[in-house]
């Protein structure tokens, strides 16, 4: 099974949109994991790592919409869509695992899941590393962000 790792060039220049995207791609592997048994306790893992993917970009996205709205980002609306069209297929997704349990699904899933994560910081992630690297505004925005009261993700961590 094919797993990813973070590289440099995934970099969007702003050190804790980097560390939200290093946290999805380990949650994702962990899928991947979980899709190379066929026992119910890797079914079992394999709804956790949904679950934990779901809660951790519920909150990715909002940390990063928080800075793109800070800084004035043209393309906010647009970025916004793609992450809402995100959330709801991989609630689809999640749902029709969770009825069938089928490991073959869950690869399935996790190369979807990768596919998409992968083109998304890579391409529309990066389109705005120009506007938040070494921008002050940027950073004051993720650390309010980080004030915020406990997201789901940090208080049912698995
Ligand atoms: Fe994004
Ligand atoms: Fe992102």
């Amino acid at each position: 099974m094919r797993t990813i790792e973070w590289t440099e060039d995934m970099s969007v220049g702003l050190a804790q949109l980097d560390d939200d995207h290093k946290g999805l791609i380990a949650i994702l592997n962990r899928l991947y994991d979980a899709a190379q048994g066929d026992g119910p306790e890797d079914g079992a893992a394999a709804t956790r790592a949904l679950q934990a993917l779901a809660d951790y970009t519920d909150r990715h996205f909002g940390r990063e919409e928080a800075v793109l709205e800070a800084v004035g980002y043209g393309e906010l609306a647009g970025h916004r869509a793609a992450h809402a069209d995100f959330v709801e297929e991989l609630n689809e997704l999640a749902a029709a695992f969770d009825a069938r349990r089928n490991p073959a699904l869950a690869a399935e899933l996790a190369a979807f899941l990768q596919r998409w994560l992968t083109h998304h910081i890579l391409v529309e992630d990066m389109a705005y590393k120009p506007l938040v690297q070494g921008n002050a505004t940027a950073r004051e925005a993720c650390r309010r962000f980080a004030g915020r009261p406990l997201a789901r993700a940090e208080r049912a961590r698995v």
